[in-house]
Parts: C-alpha cells; structure tokens; sequence
C-alpha cells in the first residue's frame, strides 16, 4: 500500500526527532512491501519565521489530503514574546480544529526495563503503571470566548470555559469504548463541585455510563485526580477530561513514569485522519545537540500504523524493536540513569538501533 503522510517537523528538537521516526517508516515500508510519500510542512515558530503566521492554508490543505499527520512539537523562547495570535501554540491548537481532532489519546506507560526511572516508591508502583489519559481536544477553555476589556480594578483578562453536550457525548464514546478494550475502568475528571461546565460534563458522562454497563466508571473531581496520580496511579485505568485538565493531568502522570522521552499520543477525530506526535515539547535547550530522545515520536509513527493504517503486525515490530534495545540497555541521556551503559547515544545512533533491530 502506499500512503501519504504530511510532516510537520516544527521546532527546537522537532526535525532531529522526526527525521528518526520516517527512517523507521522507511525501514518498516522496505520490510513489508508499504511506500511512505512524506510531504514537508510547516507550523509553529518556523512557519512564523518563513511566512508570518504558526499555521499556514497551505499546510492546512497538505494535512487534509494526506492519509495521516507525523508531528515533532513547536514552540521555543524566540516566539515567546509574540502576541496569542501569533505564537508557535497557536499553530497546534489550529491544526486540531482544522482538521476535526477532538479526541486526544495519551498512554502513560511505564516500560518494564526503565521500572527505576518511575519517581514514585517501588511500592507504590507495584506492578507497573498503564494509564490511557483521553483529553477533549478542541473545546473549552483553550477555544472559549476571551478577551481584555476595562474593569473595576483597571485592564482585566477572561477566558472562558464552554462544553455542549455533543462535544461531551463524543469525546465521552471515545474514552467508554478505549475502556472496553483495557481493563474496563473508566474515571471521568471534573470539578463538578464548582464549574457549571463540569455539572454538565458530569451528567452527560452519567446519561452514556447507562450503555455501557461493563465499564465501571466514577468520577473524580480533578484536585483529587492530580493527587490520587501520585499517592496510587494503579487504581487508574481509562481517565477521561476536559481539554484544560487534560493537559495538565497527562503531563503529570507522563512524569510519573519517569520517561517522558518515551510516550507518545494520537489526535483523532471523526475519520481515519489523525495527528501522531509526541507527548513531549520542543526542548529548545537542548536542540540540534543530538540528545533528544527519538522514541516517543518513533513510537508515535507506529501509533499511526496502528490507528490509520491497521498495520498492526508492523506496530507491533516498532514496539518490540524499541523494547529490545532498551532491553540491552541502549539509554538516550534523558533515561541514561537507569540500568543502562555508561555513554549514552545520540538522537541517531538511537534510531539507528531501532532500524537495526527492525531488520533483524
Ligand atoms: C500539549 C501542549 C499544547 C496544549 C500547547 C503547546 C498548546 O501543552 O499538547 O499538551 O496545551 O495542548
Ligand atoms: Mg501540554
């Protein structure tokens, strides 16, 4: 098969890490008869550098006529200055609405051989941690009404946090169906005891709960959600939130772990387009320095062929290939610490290892 996938390497690490993933595409394609066509775009700070704005039409209409999107990450301390409108961020949030992505998927996994990166107790961990964070895209506050306006005290600043009920009801679907698939518990996060939006939220998630009867679900409010990650992440299978909460929450329980080099994330909506990027941001710190991690993005590559393409048996080899490396203790700097060699590798000596394994 051949299949058309838009590239939007972004910035800071983005290019470096990207480019891993679309070798092991390559690699994957070599090995089981599929051709790739990857098509370059732009977005974030180095779209605003080429043509003024973070999203331009034209990497719009690319992403929509491609059968998937790869993603880097954007942003960086350049772009930090410019007005909201204009920011790197801007981009990504313009690219989900754009192409309908409303449902987030974010696992939050810890990998066996990196069990002593996790920072929480070994006995509070106990078996491991497999948490699938489902985090309403393209609603709330990220998107709600703002503005500035005079008020008593002078200039204030508003944001504003809106659901409807289908915007609610889908991404609800999305989280009670990923639920059925693992071990069917699902935690919808709220705050329900303050939020108008959350009461809704809350009884939308109730009103669905009815059709589907195997999943357990409960709700928790999201103060309590950010503490229970950290006290005991095990209770935690299927979380489901708001855009806002969502982000938050997946950057904590992606910490937990300890690897946030290593997790990956789909943006999906309504079709079989989807955008596939890691979980990670830009790390402009250390950008163009080959330290960055590859593996959340390489793992992210495989999500696609998972999701978008139903290659399952050539995920399933980006999965193994990346487990045997780190099995044999090959460690990028940022998980170096743990049971792994002494000098750590380089961004592409580490894809390099994958593509090894893969044509192993
Ligand atoms: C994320 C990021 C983005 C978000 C930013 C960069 C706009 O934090 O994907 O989690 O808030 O969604
Ligand atoms: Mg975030």
């Amino acid at each position: 098969m051949n299949y058309k996938i838009a590239v939007i390497k972004g910035d800071g690490i983005g290019p470096e890490i990207v480019d891993e993933a679309t070798k092991v595409l390559e690699v994957i394609g070599e090995k089981y008869g599929h051709s790739f066509a990857f098509t370059n775009v732009l977005m974030g700070g180095c779209a605003i550098d080429a043509t003024g704005v973070p999203l331009p039409d034209e990497t719009v209409k690319i992403c929509k006529e491609s059968d998937s999107v790869l993603l880097g990450a954007v942003g960086g301390p350049k772009w930090d200055t410019l007005p909201g409108h204009l920011r790197p961020e801007k981009g990504l949030l313009g690219i989900r609405a754009a192409l309908g992505l409303y449902a987030n998927l974010r696992p939050a996994v810890l990998y066996a051989p990196l069990k002593d990166a996790c920072l929480l107790k070994p006995e509070t961990v106990q078996d491991g941690l497999d948490i699938l964070i489902v985090r309403e895209l393209t609603g709330g506050i990220y998107f709600g009404e703002r503005g500035r306006r005079d008020g008593k005290n002078g200039p204030e600043a508003y944001d504003t946090e809106c659901y409807s009920v289908p915007e609610i009801e889908r991404i609800a679907h999305v989280a009670f169906e990923a639920a059925r698939k693992r071990k069917k518990k699902l935690a919808s996060v709220d705050k329900a005891n303050v939020l108008e939006s959350s009461r809704l939220w809350r009884e939308t998630i109730h009103r669905l709960a009815k059709d589907y009867p195997d999943v357990e679900c409960r709700d928790v409010l999201v103060d309590n959600a950010a503490m229970q990650l950290v006290r005991d992440p095990g209770q935690f299978d299927v979380l489901v939130t708001s855009n806002m909460f969502g982000d938050i929450l997946s950057d904590e329980a992606s910490m937990i772990t300890g690897s946030i080099g290593m997790l990956p994330s789909a943006s999906l909506g309504k079709g079989k387009l989807g955008l596939y990027e890691p979980t990670h941001g830009s790390a402009p710190d250390i950008a163009g320095q080959g330290k960055a991690n590859p593996i959340a993005t390489i793992i992210s590559a495989g999500m696609m062929l998972r999701y978008a393409f139903d290659l399952q048996t050539e995920a399933d080899a980006i999965d193994a290939a990346v487990l045997s490396v780190l099995k044999k203790g090959l460690r990028t700097p940022d998980i170096a610490g743990v049971g792994g060699q002494n000098k750590p590798l380089t961004t592409t000596e580490m894809g390099d290892a994958i593509r090894a394994e893969l044509r192993a």
